[in-house]
């Protein structure tokens, strides 16, 4: 992805304030849903943010399509196999994790859809899928960000106006729970494989 390759050097430094004040709490939150001993998934793993927050696992594969992200990443290995690829192509075959999770990715995913349909089918039945992402907020808020994301996307690729949880339902997840921080703007969205 072009633009996370130009952001790459950058990336950890952006991000910098938002990891201190919120973002790292609600990292931790999120893997903390994950099952331990588990075969594991991470999608667009970015710089490897998460990877001191993995539970304990049998398997992890950490993917990510910006070669300049991985770069980065591989400094911070915690065990975990990385490799480049798309969230919407994975290559895996199908049954092969307990689990899969990805933080602020699918805001910039082309076709949702297609990575959702990709991710039911890598995963077993009642596997466990863990999203925290930044999303459409209810009420007027919602239309605000409508406007933004015509923004967003031309200069960014990011999709400030996805509705995931409901996106994840329609590709046949079940939406167990959806947690709403900073009033709606960021989900962690807590999905079965069913
Ligand atoms: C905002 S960054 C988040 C990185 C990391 N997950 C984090 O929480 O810091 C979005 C990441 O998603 C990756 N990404 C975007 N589209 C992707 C796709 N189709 N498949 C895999 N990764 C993708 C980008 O390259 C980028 O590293």
């Amino acid at each position: 992805m072009a633009v996370y390759d130009r952001f790459a050097r950058f990336y950890d430094r952006l991000f910098a304030p938002f990891e201190s004040r919120f973002l790292r709490a609600w990292r931790k939150e999120s893997l903390a849903e994950l099952p331990t001993g588990a075969d594991i998934l991470e999608l667009g793993c970015g710089t490897g943010a998460n990877f001191e927050l993995y539970p304990p696992f049998r398997r992890a594969v950490s993917t990510e399509l910006s070669k300049k992200m991985i770069d980065i990443a591989v400094g911070r290995s915690c065990g975990s196999a990385l490799l480049q690829a798309d969230a919407q192509h994975l290559p895996f075959p199908a049954n092969s994790f307990d689990a899969a999770f990805a933080t602020l990715v699918f805001c910039s995913i082309p076709d949702p859809n297609a990575a959702f349909s990709e991710l039911r089918r890598v995963l077993r039945p009642n596997g466990t899928v863990i999203l925290l992402e930044h999303v459409r907020p209810p009420g007027i808020a919602g239309r605000l960000f409508d406007v933004l994301n015509i923004a967003t996307t031309a200069l960014i690729d990011d999709h400030f106006n996805r509705q995931t949880a409901d996106l994840a339902k329609t590709a046949g997840l079940e939406v167990k729970e959806v947690r709403k921080k900073a009033g709606g703007i960021v989900n962690l969205i807590v999905c079965r494989n069913v």
